[in-house]
């Protein structure tokens, strides 16, 4: 990652982390793929992580981390952000579970040997990463052969309908799915915080994932709990054809 990128990025997270903390009460039960998609607990798509050497990437306040060390997993994780790791070594201490967090770029997992990990495991990290290909390159070597990449990430549909001078989702798609070009949005209610996030298309993580040398074993487009889209989307509301499209998705892909 370049060096401005990287630092604007972990401003802008270490202003937004006691926000995003407060606001998403993310459990430690379970590690989890996102807002809308049922917990790991639930899909199983680790299986016994018991004595399972996992790196977490783009770890933020450490709750997955620490729901993989409490099921008896050797946890690290990495992310940009100070204060959001400050929040993950917080959480770490009341569980009373050991988890490393370091702090760094997922472009550059230095800190960690080849071959030295069994899972690496991401939850809606992923798409504030300018450098992908660099990062899957790191995530391949950090791996050991037959080793997992699990990731999950907004669907990149719902990315379709994402207004971002508006900061909000619209009635009709307002971005081409086939626009690689990053999206730039304000984070409502902390201070108008520029961001950027960005977006491909589902043939082009395919094709980035075989072209660092992983094989697909599973795409996942999951379901909201429907309770969710009641609340968010009723049916009869304006914005109910968000029902409609996945809103998360999650690759499950293998070191070949
Ligand atoms: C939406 S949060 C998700 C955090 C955590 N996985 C969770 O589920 O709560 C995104 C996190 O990714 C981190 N992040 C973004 N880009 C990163 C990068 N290039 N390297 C490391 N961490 C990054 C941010 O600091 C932030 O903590």
């Amino acid at each position: 990652m370049e060096g401005d990128k990287g630092s604007s990025l972990r401003v802008a997270w270490n202003r937004l982390s006691a926000d995003y903390q407060r606001r998403h009460q993310i459990p430690t039960h379970s590690a989890h793929y996102g807002p809308w998609a049922p917990l790991e607990n639930e899909l199983r798509l680790l299986g016994d992580v018991r004595g399972q050497r996992i790196l977490e990437l783009g770890c933020g306040g450490g709750q997955c981390a620490i729901a993989f060390a409490r099921q008896g997993a050797q946890v690290a994780g990495i992310d940009l952000s100070d204060a959001q790791l400050a929040h993950a070594r917080r959480l770490a201490t009341e569980a009373q579970v050991k988890v490393d967090f370091v702090q760094g770029t997922v472009e550059d997992l230095s800190a960690f040997a080849d071959g030295s990990r069994d899972i690496l495991f991401s939850a809606y990290a992923f798409q504030y990463v300018g450098e992908m290909p660099r990062c899957l390159a790191e995530c391949r070597r950090v791996l050991r052969a037959g080793g997992r990449l699990v990731f999950s990430l907004d669907h990149p549909f719902r990315d379709c309908f994402f207004d971002a001078e508006e900061d909000e989702m619209a009635v009709f798609p307002v971005r081409s799915y086939f626009d690689p070009a990053p999206m730039h949005w304000k984070w409502a209610g902390v201070a108008e915080l520029a961001m950027t996030s960005h977006h491909h298309t589902i043939a082009a993580w395919v094709e980035m994932l075989a072209g660092a040398g992983f094989r697909l074993v599973r795409l996942l487009e999951p379901a909201p709990p429907e309770e969710m889209l009641d609340e968010i989307w009723p049916s009869d509301d304006a914005l109910s054809a968000l029902r409609l499209i996945p809103q998360t998705i999650i690759f499950v892909a293998e070191k070949g």
